[in-house]
């Protein structure tokens, strides 16, 4: 039968400490949660009072709830307090010699049957039980960040703890509604292990003024659908926090650079911006604790910086090309207003654009989304050619067409000769250097990368690509145009992947490489991202539908220019592309699409 848990203990009340107090008091559990001094106990309590008066105020949990919950919650400095219960659950910070003292003295003050859990992301647990007399009933039960919204649950179990212990923790997180995955003891288990790298490479970006802040997340909240960008949060986690796992993770992880901590994590964290906790990380917060951030210095003006800048003024857009993305990237213009000249390379491709521009303006007008009138109005805005020739008197082309960088080169040497001087010539390249293109002209200081996400008209993100050699107003006029699209424009430097496919295939190559090593399923991997993280879909999920031949590319891609041992591609990702395993599209990918 399973073990009863009527009354648990928390060590350590910070972060995670008060959201882990929060869940079991929520699910009916009596709970000794326990600081080191009286101040940090009262931090503790008023973190619990905090969230659950926020519950309350969203209509999530009742005031007689939240009371009964209070009264649950019997609070204590020191151990002592924990001699009867039935388990433990430690989340002090993340340094080995402070969590095996706590377990030695745990093992000391708790009865002999009692559990011990740590809440740790990244060290050893079983170096952790090995503290106590105990070790068979020494498990990690890894909650995520906020613990009471989360519905993951990592259950980490070492080569002694013993199997009953941990069915009765997953039964236990079963009671709180959580998911659980159980795994070994391995280094950031599912999740971290996926995350940290990610973390670390988007510091790194903001550390080098690849791009800013606001930029960084936004791409990664709107080009990958993530509930917050990537720092954001590191400033949720803990600037202290995530500097530790990092560090250990590197320690323990087979020293990957991709975790050696970023040199501005340290200097922040000396310097007391420690996040979210601290008031100040990478953003700045309302007060200490609080999740609203408020303008600082580097936050940008939201008046017309654009203009400021020397934007130039745009009314006539040329789009070269044939493909899906000329086809969403036309409707998108000419939705917005812009008078659009398409170039193909031929009539009957012209028509088939037009077919195409027109069965999906006519889906919005289906679902209500636009009149018929706009949309007669949009598609008399469009006119179709088949030479270059027509785009003598356009303000803006973006071109569209076949990812080869001769092809390209070719293209905006024409343009060159053809457009007048001043016009903004843009590239939707996802891969290939944008300076290489825009030295095919005599004018690279007006060529910028525009790159548009699949479907154009559906996602709100465009990547503005600033070369070496672009000017201050080239890219404000980009930025200006997305802005007149209704799009989210983000800057960044001119290197492979840009944002977001620099930051999005290493984590997906990582996910492959886990379950190469067969430390997870692909099942359990997909849960931990969504489950844990709040990403849309899990990385097996997502690498199916994007296309494991596409994904291998840009990873090679990566790969190449960076020259990031980490970044290798995986080999069963390599083997797959070679099968023909290809994802959605050959009904095969990880999984088997092929009955549904
Ligand atoms: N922050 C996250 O997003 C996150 C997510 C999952 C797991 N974790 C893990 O949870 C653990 C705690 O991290 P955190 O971010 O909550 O840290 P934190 O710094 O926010 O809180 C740690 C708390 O422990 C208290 N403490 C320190 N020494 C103590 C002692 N001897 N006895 C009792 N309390 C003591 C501190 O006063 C502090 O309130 C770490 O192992 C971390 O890796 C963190």
């Amino acid at each position: 039968m399973a073990r009863e848990f009527s009354t648990v203990g928390v060590v350590g009340l910070g972060t995670m400490g008060a959201g882990i107090v929060e869940v079991f008091a929520r699910n009916g559990i009596d709970v000794v949660a326990v600081e080191i001094s009286a101040p940090a106990l009262e931090r503790g309590r008023a973190t619990l009072k905090g969230s659950t008066d926020r519950a309350v105020a969203k209509g999530k949990l009742a005031e007689a709830d939240r009371d009964a919950l209070h009264e649950r919650v019997h609070f204590a400095v020191g151990l002592d307090a924990l001699h009867s219960v039935d388990l433990v659950i430690e989340a002090v910070p993340e340094h080995l010699d402070l969590k095996q003292r706590i377990f030695a003295e745990l093992d000391r003050v708790c009865r002999p049957e009692t559990i011990l859990a740590t809440n740790t992301s990244s060290l050893s647990v079983t170096e952790i039980s090995v503290a106590t007399s105990r070790p068979n009933q020494v498990i990690g039960i890894h909650f995520f960040n906020p613990a009471p919204v989360m519905k993951l649950v990592e259950v980490v179990r070492t080569v002694v703890t013993a199997p009953e212990v941990v069915a009765d923790v997953e039964a236990l997180c079963a009671r709180l509604g959580k998911v659980d995955v159980t795994i070994n003891d391995r280094a950031g288990f599912i999740a971290n292990a996926l995350l940290f790298g990610y973390l670390n490479h988007a510091v790194s970006m903001f550390e080098s003024h690849y791009a800013t802040r606001e930029d960084i997340d936004a791409a990664m909240k709107l080009g990958c659908g993530l509930p917050m960008g990537p720092l954001a949060l590191m400033d949720l986690i803990g600037l202290d926090t995530a500097y530790e796992i990092l560090d250990t993770m590197y320690r323990r992880g087979g020293r990957d650079r991709r975790h050696a901590p970023v040199p501005l994590l340290k200097q922040m964290v000396t310097a007391g911006l420690l996040g979210r906790k601290s008031g100040r990380g990478f953003y700045t917060y309302e007060r200490p604790g609080s999740p609203v951030v408020v303008p600082d210095g580097a936050t940008p003006q939201a008046t017309d910086v654009a203009l400021a800048d020397g934007a130039r003024a745009i009314a006539k857009v040329g789009v070269v090309g044939s493909g899906t993305m000329a086809t969403g990237i036309i409707e998108v213009f000419a939705k917005a207003g812009y008078e659009v000249v398409s170039v193909t390379r031929g009539m009957e491709k012209s028509a088939k654009v037009c077919e195409a521009v027109k069965t999906s303006l006519n889906k919005g007008v289906v679902r209500g989304k636009l009149t018929e009138a706009d949309r007669d109005a949009a598609l008399g805005r469009i006119s179709w050619s088949a030479t270059l020739d027509h785009l003598a008197d356009v303000d803006l082309v973006v071109e569209a067409v076949v990812e080869e960088l001769s092809v390209k080169k070719a293209l905006f040497a024409s343009l060159d000769e053809i457009c007048k001087p001043g016009v903004v010539l843009a590239t939707t390249t996802s891969s290939l250097p944008v300076i290489d293109v825009a030295m095919a002209t005599q004018r690279p200081a007006d060529v910028v990368g525009l790159h548009f996400f699949n479907p154009a008209p559906v996602m709100p993100l465009v990547e503005v690509v600033r070369t070496i050699r672009t000017s201050p107003e080239a890219t404000a006029t980009a930025r200006a145009v997305c802005a007149a699209l209704g799009k989210t424009g983000v800057v960044c430097g001119d290197r492979s992947g840009f944002i977001v496919n620099a930051l999005l295939f290493p984590y997906l190559n990582d996910a492959v490489k886990m379950l190469e090593a067969s430390y997870s399923t692909a099942d359990d991997i997909d849960h931990a991202m969504k489950l844990g993280c709040g990403y849309p879909m899990g990385p097996f999920e997502l690498l199916d539908v994007v296309g494991l031949d596409v994904s291998l590319a840009i990873q090679r891609e990566l790969y190449l220019e960076l020259r990031e041992p980490g970044f290798a591609p995986a080999p069963l990702l390599e083997h797959l592309v070679t099968a023909g395993y290809l994802g959605r599209k050959t009904r095969r990918g990880f999984r088997d699409h092929s009955h549904r």
